[in-house]
């Protein structure tokens, strides 16, 4: 069995952030998403993995995630040249994936308790595929499967008036007869080969489509807040460590000082996380905040936030929260006269100002 980790894709809905970097990339308690998957698989056991890239930020992606060795598999790189849809991405790899069945895991997805148990129950029962489902509260957003017993037997994308509260998760454990379906069905609406069409064209073949409900949490973590809350679940569970230096400062909870962070004066109210080579002075880090590396904080309050690397936050009079700052972003208040906001800001960026 083959592992297939999207990570191609447009993330508009993570803009400003995708314009200059992959959203696959943005970390989850100082660890990129897209590691978690690749983790998830080497615990299965697979030890193949394909990483589908779009052109913009596949060498990126590369860069990061390497040839695999440190996570234990051999990746290999399939580009995408436009993001179709996810049932194009599964074509777009079928050279890779050659006929074996595979684990399709949405590189901007995470999900609690892995894909071990999953991939251990396909293998048993043998399916056609086998979907993951979650119960939400606001099944109209997502893709909403309907059961007959252990089968399923319908798949509806983002029902106005939805039969079942069972949303679609974005792991997904397919045989090759996934490829035939994602050439016989037709683009949607928005363009795209959607994998949930592909899924159903199985269902109307006959094919044995399988349900499984997942029981821990799962995150998509495409727009803002759902990357601040999957931080929130990460960190909730996180070992406390400090390794750093601590002067005149305390940390209080679940909280990870990586060597070479310095606290001066500081207190870190956890679950929270202070990456390598962090200075924070004269500071408040309260719960779920993860503090990418090399970042500087002084006089100022950070809350529910995630600030990746080299970002500096200085002499601020309001407590910043529920924050995304990008690499090298710098916040501070101006000692200048005339006293007056300056920006440097790009393209679609928010900024809420006290
Ligand atoms: P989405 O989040 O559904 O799509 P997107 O990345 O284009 O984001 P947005 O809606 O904000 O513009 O994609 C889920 C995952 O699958 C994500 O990791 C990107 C990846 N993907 C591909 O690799 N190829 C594709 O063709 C698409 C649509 C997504």
């Amino acid at each position: 069995m083959k592992g297939l980790i999207l990570s191609g894709g447009k993330g508009t809905r993570l803009r400003p952030i995708t314009h200059t970097s992959a959203k696959q990339l943005v970390p989850v308690a100082n660890k990129p998403v897209l590691f978690y998957g690749i983790e998830a698989m080497a615990a299965a056991g697979i030890a193949d993995v394909g990483i589908i890239i779009a052109p913009e930020t596949g060498d990126e992606i590369r860069a990061a995630a390497g040839d695999g060795s440190r996570f234990g598999v051999a990746i290999t790189y399939i580009e995408q040249d436009e993001p179709l849809g996810l049932a194009h991405a599964s074509l777009t790899a079928e050279p890779y994936l050659d006929g074996e069945p595979f684990v399709m895991y949405l590189g901007d997805n995470l999900l609690q308790g892995g894909i071990t148990e999953l991939v251990a129950s396909f293998r048993a029962s043998g399916p056609d595929a086998l979907i993951l489902l979650t119960p939400v509260d606001d099944p109209q957003n997502y893709g909403v499967a309907e059961l007959a017993g252990d089968r399923v037997v319908r798949l509806v994308e983002k029902p106005p008036d939805p039969a079942t509260d069972l949303a679609l998760v974005g792991v997904y454990m397919f045989t090759a007869g996934i490829h035939d379906a994602a050439r016989a069905i037709a683009p949607s609406d928005r363009g795209e080969l959607e994998i949930t069409d592909a899924i159903q064209y199985l269902v109307d073949q006959g094919r044995r489509v399988e349900p499984h409900i997942v029981r821990g949490w799962w995150k998509d973590t495409g727009r803002l807040e759902d990357m601040l809350e999957a931080n929130r679940l990460v960190l909730d569970r996180i070992e406390p460590r400090i390794e750093g230096e601590l002067l005149d400062s305390q940390c209080d909870g679940r909280v990870v000082v990586e060597a070479g962070a310095r606290l001066e004066r500081t207190t870190v109210r956890g679950p929270a996380i202070i990456g390598a080579g962090a200075q924070i002075t004269d500071a408040y880090i309260g719960p779920y905040t993860s503090i990418g590396e090399g970042c500087v904080i002084t006089d100022a309050e950070v809350e529910h936030s995630i600030l990746l690397e080299c970002s500096q936050v200085t002499n601020l009079e309001g407590r910043m929260e529920s924050s995304l700052l990008g690499r090298n972003v710098k916040i501070a208040r101006g000692v200048r006269q005339p006293r007056a906001y300056r920006f440097m800001v790009g393209d679609n960026s928010e900024i809420g100002i006290l």
